[in-house]
């Protein structure tokens, strides 16, 4: 077995724990096993969103009791760092064709929900027998745009967070759990 960074390893700079390590395995098993009956005698593809979103399909996947196929979009905000002005474009695009297929889209985090919903239009135009969305976190409070998400792992405050694939500066996202900085981490 490996050992994590943990809580005591991020001294000073860790605010809060989120969501624990344990919570995320238990939810995402819980998901798991929604999407094992729900797909149940189909043949499913599911599309993880680069970079933030590793984590999650790993564990999900390895969760999941039927065969899947599994595929990546990398995508970045257009524009002056504005990450969610809603104009995406593509870093990397799916290799698989979608036409026909049963599609789920596995993100870490719905912020503004502006992303998705590119994302859900630009993959919706390829003519997929399904496309439906699954994130392990999502903040009802930074909603811009209604999206239509089946799978929701867990609701959270519209707080910073960081942990299992989400970054701060390309940091912490291989911390095990969710959780939030300390003010002096950002310089404040
Ligand atoms: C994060 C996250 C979502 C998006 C959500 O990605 O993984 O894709 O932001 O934000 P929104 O709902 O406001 O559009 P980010 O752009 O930070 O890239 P990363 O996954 O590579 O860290």
């Amino acid at each position: 077995m490996y050992r994590a960074v943990n809580e005591i390893d991020m001294g000073t700079d860790l605010e809060k724990v989120l969501v624990s390590k344990e919570d995320i395995e238990a939810k995402l098993v819980e998901l798991a096993a929604e999407i094992d009956r729900d797909y149940a005698g189909r043949d499913l593809l599911i599309v993880g969103v680069l970079k933030g979103a590793v984590m999650v399909m790993a564990d999900l996947a390895r969760a999941l009791s039927s065969n899947v196929t599994m595929d990546w979009m990398a995508v970045s905000s257009y524009g002056a760092g504005t990450k969610s002005s809603g104009v995406v474009r593509i870093l990397k695009d799916l290799d698989t064709d979608i036409a026909g297929r049963h599609v789920l889209i596995v993100e870490d985090i719905i912020d503004s929900g502006l992303t998705l919903s590119w994302l859900i239009s630009n993959l919706g135009s390829r003519g997929p027998a399904s496309l439906e969305v699954c994130t392990l976190l999502r903040k009802p409070e930074a909603a811009k745009v209604e999206i239509d998400v089946k799978y929701t792992g867990f609701d959270i405050p519209n707080e910073f967070v960081v942990g299992y694939g989400l970054d701060y500066a390309e940091k912490y996202r291989n911390l095990p759990f969710v959780g939030t900085l300390a003010p002096h981490v950002y310089g404040g």
